[in-house]
């Protein structure tokens, strides 16, 4: 599946079928943890564990895990944790969604579930470690297929993109003249913090610049933006264009914390 057509059908699950997942697709997801380690070489201090028998862990975390203790209960759970350091916190949510992409080839749902409201020796006890999200996953419950979906909603591509400056607005013909409509159009859909949809990109001749609401920085880190910056580059590869981002010096503009930039 194309990267756009993910991105569109992208959702987080948050009720699985009460059976556990395979023995053999629980290697492949252990695989898939491998490759990023190997990827990762010891750059970032990240570390990501599979829990295959999650329900222990559920009944632990029920009423303080998730979003104000709702906890998402599924037969298995990835735990995410990464060091203090902004680097470190950004390169975790970028592989974990990288990861999250690999698990939906497996017909694997997923949901990323906050920790932030659970106490460090808690978690240590636990999961022997302070683990900043647990990845909830399993099979998918299926849908009643009378009921209408309810979609998260999204921002407009003018609501989070400007033109050469912070908060100038785009003309929409131009960004389809750079060839980048489509990956704007398309960057939408990644997941965020309470769907928040805290980024935006200032566009220029050469460059985009992402920023992050200071607000969303200063409560829930920096994962947001490791998300959308996974997506920017796998999303720019189908337009040909291999670029990575650099990290820039955090400084706060407007209310927006400037966080990296991303040579066109
Ligand atoms: C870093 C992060 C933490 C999240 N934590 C939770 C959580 O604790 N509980 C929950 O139900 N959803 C959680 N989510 C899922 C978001 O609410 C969801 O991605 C967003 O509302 C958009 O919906 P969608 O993923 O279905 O497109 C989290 C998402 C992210 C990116």
């Amino acid at each position: 599946m194309s990267m756009s057509s993910f991105l569109l059908n992208r959702e987080s699950t948050r009720e699985f079928k009460n059976k556990s997942i395979k023995e053999g697709i629980l290697d492949l997801v252990e695989n898939a943890i491998l490759d990023l380690r190997s990827e990762n070489d010891g750059r970032y201090n990240v570390d990501f564990k599979l829990i295959k028998n999650g329900s222990n862990l559920y009944e632990e975390l029920k009423n303080v895990g998730g979003y104000a203790g709702v906890m998402i209960e599924s037969p298995s759970y990835i735990a995410l944790s990464a060091k203090e350091d902004v680097k470190d916190q950004l390169y975790a949510a970028y592989s974990m969604e990288k990861l999250i992409s690999k698990l939906n080839g497996l017909n694997l749902g997923s949901c990323w579930v906050s920790l932030a409201g659970v106490p460090a020796d808690v978690k240590e006890k636990l999961l022997g470690s302070d683990v900043d999200f647990l990845l909830a996953i399993g099979e998918k419950k299926l849908k009643n297929p009378f009921l209408r979906e309810v979609f998260s909603e999204r921002k407009e591509i003018k609501e989070i993109v400007y033109a050469e400056e912070f908060g100038k607005e785009i003309d929409l013909d131009e960004l389809e003249g750079k060839g980048l409509l489509d990956l704007f159009y398309y960057i939408r859909f990644a997941p965020s913090t309470k769907n928040l949809q805290p980024w935006r990109f200032v566009v220029s001749n050469k460059k985009v610049v992402l920023y992050l609401d200071k607000e969303v920085v200063e409560t829930y880190g920096v994962a947001d933006a490791g998300i959308v910056m996974y997506y920017f580059e796998e999303l720019a590869k189908m337009i040909n264009l291999n670029t990575e981002w650099s990290l820039l010096g955090f400084e706060e503009k407007n209310g927006y914390i400037e966080v990296a930039e991303i040579e066109l």
